[in-house]
């Protein structure tokens, strides 16, 4: 079957945050939703929910837990008990939840960044203090690629500690994180009686010679200690569905964090329910076909950037569809904000992703390779013009 990555709908009308938070003059390559319509079977599967008039308050079924349970086996050798997974609405929900539920007042929280910015706001939603180990960037000739800085990780842990938050793939520096990488977070946890948190949204966008491993699956020791998050809704843009999943083995801490999801009201939405399983079930061929268009889309920015402005360096992802480039040759006082108003394409701004953000923007690549072409051109040119 043929699925369309290269046509972009017109978006505008459908109260999309990528498109309505900026003028109509500029591409938006921000946020990280993409412009691909569903898998069919997403499309049919909410189709015929709508069937049914009701739309009352949703039952954690055992349908969904079996089918995401089924998946970690078949992807992974994972044996995930369907009952550990507790289904929630969106991701960040759960990384506001795994705070609350399993750390204390005075606890602090490990973080790498560059991240993903509600991992930061989740803890201090909580007032819990962040201990920020950043990742380190090496450069490969003009490539961009940022590693665990093993030494400083060992060294920051304090008696405070309680958590070390993970996000695999790592959003925005497109890391897949290895086996020795993890086994290695794994047992400096293990050793200091860590929680992890492994945020693994990313996990089904990985890119050719890479290998998603869950955190949890490298030992029962390691299971125990871990909530993993997940969804469908990066892969299979839907995010505005908002559903997504906890796999939590430890039976104490998902009794507590079913609970405090409760008193919050926590609820998956009835659209995101039966989407999320028809897409696990029915929309590998369509995520196949993506992964394609992606990993081409992710040459294009690399090949690019190189050599038509050569004063940035650019991640290659090893999965996600988002690139980081380091602006700061470039002596912007703020590039976000250069690339909005004189290119007229919208980027992410670096700043909160915390420290090492500066300097840096995050171009999201999920889309037709015209409108990637258009924008990057858009921003060569300018950068042309001040020269
Ligand atoms: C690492 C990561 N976690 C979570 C989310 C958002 O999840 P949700 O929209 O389900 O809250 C994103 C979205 O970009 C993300 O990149």
């Amino acid at each position: 079957m043929n699925f369309d990555f290269e046509h972009d709908l017109d978006r505008h009308g459908t109260n999309s945050i990528k498109w309505d938070l900026y003028g109509e003059d500029v591409l938006p390559m921000w946020v990280a939703d993409m412009e691909f319509a569903v898998p069919p079977a997403v499309t049919e599967a909410i189709r015929r929910r709508l069937d049914h008039p009701i739309f009352g308050y949703q039952i954690d079924a055992p349908s969904l837990r079996g089918v995401i349970a089924e998946r970690m086996a078949q992807r992974y050798g994972w044996e995930v008990d369907p009952d550990w997974v507790v289904i929630l609405s969106g991701l960040v929900n759960g990384l506001n939840l795994v705070i609350y539920s399993a750390t204390a007042s005075g606890d602090a929280v490990l973080i790498m960044p560059p991240i993903y910015p509600p991992f930061m706001r989740a803890c201090q939603n909580f007032e819990r203090p962040i201990q920020y180990v950043s990742l380190v960037s090496v450069s490969d000739g003009h490539i961009l690629r940022y590693e665990l800085d093993r030494e400083a990780l060992a060294a920051a842990i304090t008696p405070q500690t309680r958590l070390l938050m993970l996000c695999n793939p790592h959003n925005p520096v497109g890391r897949v994180f290895t086996r020795a990488e993890l086994e290695f977070i794994a047992e400096l946890c293990e050793r200091h009686d860590l929680l992890i948190c492994s945020d693994e949204i990313h996990s089904d966008l990985v890119f050719t010679g890479y290998r998603h491993i869950p955190i949890a699956s490298l030992s029962p020791e390691i299971e125990r200690r871990t909530v993993t998050l997940l969804a469908a809704s990066k892969t299979f843009n839907m995010p505005g569905l908002v559903c997504s999943a906890a796999i939590v083995p430890d039976e104490k801490l998902r009794a507590r964090l079913k609970d405090v999801s409760h008193g919050f009201g926590i609820l998956p939405n009835a659209f995101g329910y039966v989407a999320t399983e028809a897409a696990y079930r029915e929309g590998q061929p369509w995520l196949d076909a993506l992964l394609a268009h992606l990993e081409k889309n992710r040459d294009s920015v690399v090949d690019f950037v190189e050599t038509r402005m050569p004063q940035i360096f650019a991640t290659r992802p090893e999965g996600t569809y988002l690139t980081w480039l380091d602006c700061r040759a470039l002596g912007l006082e703020n590039p976000q904000r250069f690339f909005l108003e004189q290119a007229k394409v919208g980027l992410n701004d670096g700043v909160p992703f915390g420290p090492g953000g500066q300097g840096f923007v995050r171009l999201n690549f999920g889309c037709s390779q015209d409108m990637l072409m258009k924008a990057l051109s858009q921003m060569a040119e300018q950068l042309e013009n001040r020269e």
